[in-house]
């Protein structure tokens, strides 16, 4: 099952933002695990310097992580290219860079917005635009296409994500899921299947970290309050989304393609109170 031996993956976004397991180093690893080759991308260093730590206390001799800012596509295409150099070519494309800035139409400024569409839609765009062809091509020669997962969040269902309003974020992760839709109907006579991994509430460390400072609230009182909220009783982490991925990267995926796979202990099912309901 979910056997990758002879797959080569290419993973955007494949660091952590800080130190322990992201959902983008935990489906490197994953990925890894399952056999595949595993090109990663990340543009911090100490991210990057991160994964390929665990790669090689792993044993994972088939890994290479390059530096790269998704949201250029001159850099994009640059380590396509160096992946297909050192691999030969890319069955599995992963796009899991994203993050959220707060505000409403006019609290957010301006910059944030180009960001948010730069950093949640564009990155997965150009992950496409230049690994497309690539797949396109192995289909051509020997009929074998390729699988692209995105990593999208129940932010582009629920509009306000731990209380806060994000409308870019919203926006850009809707726009995402469409973006995987519309290309996967595109490319579905190709060979390529392309699917969205919607991803709830998460104790990651870009929850811990990044959130808490913002919020300026302990990480345990955030935590606290986002189990409580979650029909399934606690937070998921990065091997809940990494096990989605690598499940719609794999063969046994085959007739799955333009879907969402919702990975959120059922928040998005449940109307406020709706737990405290079914428990009485
Ligand atoms: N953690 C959660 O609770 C949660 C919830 C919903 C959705 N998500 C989604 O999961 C995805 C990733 O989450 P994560 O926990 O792995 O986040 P993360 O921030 O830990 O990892 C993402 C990695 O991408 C890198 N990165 C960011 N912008 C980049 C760019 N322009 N070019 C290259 N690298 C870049 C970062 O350096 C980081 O190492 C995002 O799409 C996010 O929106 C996360």
């Amino acid at each position: 099952m979910l056997d990758l031996t002879g797959k080569v993956a290419f993973v955007a976004g494949a660091g952590s933002v800080a130190e322990g397991w992201g959902n983008g180093r935990a489906t490197a690893v994953l990925l890894a695990r399952q056999g595949a080759r595993v090109f990663g991308t990340d543009y911090s260093d100490e991210a990057l310097a991160g994964t390929s730590a665990i790669m090689e206390q792993e044993g994972h001799r088939n890994w290479a992580g390059r530096k790269a800012d998704m949201t250029s596509t001159e850099q994009v295409k640059q380590a396509v290219d160096a992946c297909v150099q050192r691999f030969g070519r890319i069955d599995i494309l992963v796009n899991n860079i994203g993050g959220s800035a707060p505000g409403d139409p006019v609290s957010l400024s301006v910059e944030d917005w180009d960001n948010q569409m730069d950093r949640n839609l564009k990155t997965a765009f150009l992950g496409c635009k230049h690994v497309l062809p690539v797949m396109e091509e192995q289909f051509r020669t020997e009929g074998k296409g390729g699988a692209i997962v995105n990593v999208s969040s129940i932010g582009s269902m629920t509009f306000q994500v731990g209380g806060r309003v994000h409308v870019g974020y919203a926006a850009s992760k809707a726009g995402l899921e469409a973006f995987s839709r519309a290309t996967a109907i595109a490319y579905v006579r190709k060979g390529i299947r392309v699917n969205t991994v919607v991803v709830g509430m998460m104790q990651t460390p870009l929850v811990t970290h990044r959130l808490t400072k913002q919020l300026g609230a302990g990480a345990e009182d955030l935590v606290a309050k986002r189990n409580a909220v979650i029909p399934i009783g606690r937070m998921g982490d990065a091997w809940d989304v990494a096990n989605a991925v690598v499940f719609l990267a794999s063969d046994e995926a085959g007739y799955i393609t333009a879907t969402q796979l919702v990975v959120d202990g059922g928040v998005t099912a449940a109307r406020p109170g709706a737990i405290e309901a079914a428990s009485a």
